[in-house]
């Protein structure tokens, strides 16, 4: 299948404009969660080679204070509660901008450390939530911050270890199925933490993330499930396959519990830009990136940006939405498959897939972090062999 060359502008206009769309149904459901938002836009930027687009002291005042005196941890957004997710946001976000300075790290690597449980799990917040995603974002945020040795590694590593699944992936939590992401989070910890030998049979694991590729070249979240077997829209909640989603959400919140149910429809057994992500990072960690087929997945990725002339109208958008979109932009970014609504999160993972890829005139990504290259070489903690 042939595809559009990437709309590197189309797609820096897209993100620019994200702050005018106050008014989008969207942005009300993920308001608790801008500093992520922020993250995956300002990462994109860089990685387009736009780095300047942001203004960066607005930025950088933004993430400063979205930071929690009383835990000493970042909420997504001004005067929410802190939560690892956000915490590993906000540093990323300061260490691309060389701002880190901007904040008090002693304070954000006490937060860090005081979610670690005995078992060497990390949970999200003070709410209790375990998942390998909160060990990873613990260990790159200490890692970025130099202080990895503050919390105690041989226990993270442990933990992330039972998460291992018999057919090499690794799921959320021990017994948990295998899922991309949370792969992408244990290769990540792992390699953080220098344990990926020790560890990981890169064969085996590498065979079961190549195994992702589906006929139009898009990947997906885990095995089993065909590329057309698009199931009903309304899944009933018990048949979902994310099944740390069906747990009851933390933050007793009529907000959280809509953006839960609107990701359980989001079908991980579909191929989704944001897998090439997952995947790719992960196969590039474990050095067998070569084992996807590199054309029909960029092709997929591309066929998923929202482009003037195509199928992804202002008509559609606006049903979705309720609402008008911006006169100034209503095209640009990527979407999780070709023909549906683009985001700025997947905006970010088919930019980042992309440059794993080594599509022309990107900018490097660091697949561990998932930042610009440039930035975790600076910090000195870039793998020399990406
Ligand atoms: C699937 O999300 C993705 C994951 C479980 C990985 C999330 C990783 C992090 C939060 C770590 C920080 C990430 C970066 C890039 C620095 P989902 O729940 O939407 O999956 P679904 O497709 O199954 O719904």
């Amino acid at each position: 299948m042939s595809a559009p060359p990437l709309n590197v502008k189309a797609h820096v206009d897209f993100i620019a404009a994200l702050d005018k769309k106050k008014n989008d149904y969207e942005y009300w459901l993920t308001e608790q969660a801008v500093l992520n938002g922020i993250y995956w836009g300002l990462t994109a930027l860089f990685l387009l080679g736009a780095p300047d687009t942001l203004v960066r002291e607005d930025v950088i005042q933004f993430v400063v204070d979205c930071w929690d005196s009383k835990t000493g941890g970042f909420a997504g957004n001004i005067g929410h509660d802190a939560h690892l997710l956000y915490t590993l946001s906000a540093i990323q976000i300061l260490a691309t901008y060389d701002a880190l300075d901007r904040v008090d790290t002693d304070r954000v690597v006490e937060y860090v450390c005081s979610l670690q449980l005995p078992g060497g799990a990390f949970q999200g917040d003070r709410f209790g939530e375990v998942d390998s995603r909160f060990s990873f974002c613990a260990l790159a945020c200490l890692t970025l911050l130099g202080k990895q040795d503050s919390c105690d590694v041989p226990a993270a590593v442990d933990f992330v270890v039972r998460c291992k699944n018999f057919d090499g992936g690794f799921g959320s939590v021990p017994g948990a199925e295998s899922h991309a992401g949370q792969v992408f989070c244990c290769v990540g910890a792992l390699a953080l933490t220098n344990s990926i030998d020790k560890h990981i049979d890169r064969d085996h694991l590498g065979w079961w993330l190549a195994e992702r590729q589906l006929p139009n070249g898009g990947l997906n979240g885990r095995p089993e499930k065909l590329a057309d077997a698009r199931p009903p829209l309304m899944l009933p909640l018990p048949a979902c396959p994310s099944a740390r989603l069906a747990a009851p959400f933390p933050h007793a919140d009529t907000r959280a519990h809509v953006c839960t149910f609107v990701l359980r429809m989001r079908r991980p057994w579909l191929p989704q830009v944001c897998y090439s992500w997952w995947c790719l990072s992960a196969l590039t960690i474990l050095d067998r990136l070569h084992w996807i087929s590199a054309e029909p997945l960029s092709n997929f990725i591309l066929n998923a940006q929202a482009l003037e002339d195509d199928q992804y109208s202002r008509e559609s958008a606006n049903k979705l939405s309720g609402q008008a979109l911006d006169d100034a932009q209503d095209h640009g970014g990527i979407a999780d498959r070709p023909g549906d609504r683009p985001d700025v999160f997947h905006t970010l993972f088919g930019v980042a897939g992309l440059s794993l890829l080594k599509y022309p005139g990107l900018e490097p990504v660091d697949p561990l972090f998932c930042m610009p290259l440039k930035v975790t070489q600076r910090l000195g903690l870039a793998k020399e062999k990406y």
